[in-house]
């Protein structure tokens, strides 16, 4: 029973070591800097198969509505089955600006490691057996402004040790070249 106690402590107090030195948070957030419309360039993951052929985490990110009580709307597409399909979910705001939290396949840190006016770069956290599913995201306002991002993007996906074999190019996958 101690033992079991002392585990747990140990993996809380690892998540939190890890949560401040890999996912530093924009400084100076503000949430209405991220609000309205987006499209994702880039996703990436230290397990690809979640990010791509309809993955759990092959989402589109399309907009970002802030809440009268300060959570985050967040609307997407993904495919299933061939379709592409609208969802929305709730991100819940912390005690830390940029740090948000919401459920999927158990819960999941969303920290905005970098947004300025042509994109931004979402860090997803999802825990699971004390064997952490990363997902970092590059989105932009249109593609054009996204790929200014890409140089802190790749900056990110390597200080959370995901290999660049692991990065897809989704919206070349849904768009093409042009
Ligand atoms: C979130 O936005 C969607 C539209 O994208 C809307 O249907 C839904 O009701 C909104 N949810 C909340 C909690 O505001």
């Amino acid at each position: 029973m101690k033992l079991l106690l002392l585990l747990s402590v140990g993996l809380g107090l690892a998540w939190t070591l890890q949560d401040q030195s890999q996912v530093p948070v924009q400084p100076g957030f503000s949430p209405e800097q991220v609000t309205g419309s987006w499209e994702t360039l880039e996703l990436a993951s230290n397990d690809r198969s979640v990010v791509e052929e309809e993955g759990a985490y092959e989402c589109f990110m399309t907009g970002i509505d802030l809440l009268d009580n300060g959570n985050l709307n967040i609307s997407y597409f993904h495919r299933k089955d061939g379709r592409y399909i609208n969802g929305f979910y709730v991100a819940e705001k912390t005690d830390t600006p940029g740090r948000y939290i919401f459920e999927y396949h158990g819960k999941n840190y969303l920290t905005f490691v970098a947004v300025t006016e042509k994109f931004t770069i979402m860090d997803l956290e999802n825990q699971r057996d004390g064997n952490p599913l990363i997902v970092v995201e590059l989105h932009g306002r249109t593609r054009e402004a996204g790929k200014l991002g890409m140089v802190h993007y790749r900056r990110q996906t390597a200080r959370r040790g995901i290999l660049p074999s692991n990065i897809v190019d989704v919206f070349f996958k849904r768009y093409g070249s042009s």
